[in-house]
């Protein structure tokens, strides 16, 4: 049996490695040197990225009967941007050295490494030539048309909440709705940032998941305390454990220009707590502001005449965050028969592959029929994969990098009594069941809780 490594810390190259080598994510534009801190997701990185997106999706609008989904374009009207307040506020202060010719936020300079002596933050050695600090807009500018003019200025979306706002009244009217009532997106987003890096954690286009729930302007403050709750309960129910979770308030300073009140989900991730989710109390400042820019009215009129303009509460997160998160919450080393193992402990409606169906020996052809059968069955409602190459332990060890809960071993005594083995990823306990009844196994034991055996 499994004895587990107390020692095993994780670290992110530990998690990139695994990535790369199972195909998770890839560096992006690699055959041409590669392009900073871009990414490519590879098959098992695109099938959890969906189960996340999938699994947002499914709380936060089909469980429920007062949000609904939008998809809104990437590259808006470029006023809705000097509406937003980002054409002028969504800046970072940026400093070059003139010296390595590498740029810094100069906000964060304690953070980052000189180019030359990288044991050193910038600023610290004599050679170091630093600029004065100038405000960097992190929008992508882009051109819309054939004529590259000032007319023509457009931008990539920095975030996709205002593709929401911008629709309010199309949902407040066509989808009949009324306050408290939400609109949820998922999309890419991009921004210049001055310093990406820590692998998937801050880079320069992803994907956000976020949702506007429009409530009266009394009730805001008890809505803002209802999602740092249902979020936070979220995380927990997809396997992260809640020691590695805590909620941390901004203060006045901290706060965006638009904001009343905002809290980060924080993770530990191996760079330390850090924003995995933030939740914010906008108040009405996007309505109120696209009302005056656009001359368009976005408000809600009551039946009785009452009116007012809703305040907004929003929940934004990026599915990089999250993937990060879960990859180091689950992953574990540990010594099993006197070899090591590494084995991702995802949530398994997380995983990327639900189950694997190995026929014990390829070679054989009644094994080998019985698990093609086997899979072909499965296939039809579950990502499932067969695997016939190599000795099993080999195979047991490819599936347990990849996160698989289970598999379903077919050998000799399958061909008696037509029963397999179901071995499970985390304790690596065994048990038979019929072949015939594998489906159900599986539809049933995905539909129950789960729970880390990492510990809370
Ligand atoms: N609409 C509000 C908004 O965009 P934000 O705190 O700037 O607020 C929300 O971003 C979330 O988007 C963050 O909590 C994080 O999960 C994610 N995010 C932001 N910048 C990111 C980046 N450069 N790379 C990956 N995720 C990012």
């Amino acid at each position: 049996m499994a004895e587990p490594r107390e020692t095993a810390e994780v670290t992110m190259d530990k998690i990139v490695s695994l990535c790369r080598r199972r195909g998770f994510v890839f560096p992006s534009s690699e055959i041409y040197g590669g392009l900073g801190s871009t990414f490519d997701y590879g098959h098992y990185g695109v099938l959890t990225k969906n189960n996340i997106r999938e699994r947002w999706f499914r709380a936060m609008v089909l469980e429920r009967d007062d949000i609904v989904a939008i998809d809104s374009a990437i590259i808006l009207h470029p006023r809705v941007w000097e509406a937003s307040g980002h054409v002028e506020g969504f800046t970072d202060p940026l400093v070059d050295c003139r010296t390595c010719k590498l740029r810094f936020r100069a906000d964060q300079l304690d953070q980052a490494r000189c180019g030359r002596k990288p044991s050193k933050h910038p600023g610290e050695t004599p050679d170091c030539d630093l600029t004065e600090a100038r405000q960097f807009n992190l929008m992508f500018e882009t051109t819309v048309g054939p004529v590259q003019d000032a007319g023509a200025r457009a931008f990539l979306r920095p975030e996709t909440a205002q593709g929401i706002f911008i629709n309010f009244k199309n949902v407040l009217q066509l989808a009949r709705r009324k306050p408290p009532f939400g609109i949820a997106q998922v999309g890419k987003s991009f921004r210049n940032e001055i310093t990406p890096g820590n692998f998937l954690f801050r880079v320069r286009e992803f994907e956000q998941m976020e949702m506007e729930f429009f409530v009266p302007p009394e009730d805001a403050e008890e809505w803002y305390r209802y999602w740092i709750d249902a979020r936070l309960t979220w995380y927990v129910d997809h396997g992260l454990r809640r020691s590695r979770l805590r909620v941390r308030e901004h203060d006045a300073e901290e706060r965006s220009h638009y904001s009343q009140g905002t809290s980060d989900i924080e993770y530990l991730y191996p760079i330390g707590w850090s924003e995995l989710e933030g939740v914010a109390n906008r108040g009405d400042y996007d309505l109120t502001r696209h009302t005056e820019f656009s001359t368009t009215k976005l408000e809600y009129v009551g039946p009785d005449g009452e009116r007012y303009t809703p305040y907004v509460v929003e929940p934004a997160v990026s599915i990089e965050r999250i993937l990060v998160a879960l990859l180091v919450d689950a992953y574990d080393e540990e010594i099993v028969a006197e070899r090591e193992r590494t084995v991702l402990r995802l949530h398994p409606l997380i995983a990327p592959v639900k189950a694997a169906i190995l026929p014990l020996i390829g070679k054989n052809e009644d094994m080998a029929g019985k698990a093609r059968a086997l899979y072909e069955e499965l296939r039809r409602r579950h990502v499932v994969e067969h695997d016939d190459s190599a000795a099993i332990g080999r195979r047991y060890r490819r599936q347990d990098e990849i996160g698989t809960p289970f598999a379903f071993t077919i050998d000799e005594q399958t061909l008696q009594d037509d029963t397999i083995t179901v071995r499970d990823r985390d304790s690596l306990a065994q048990e038979r069941i019929p072949i015939g009844g594998a489906g159900a196994w599986l539809d049933d034991v995905l539909e129950r809780p789960w729970k880390t055996p990492k510990g809370d």
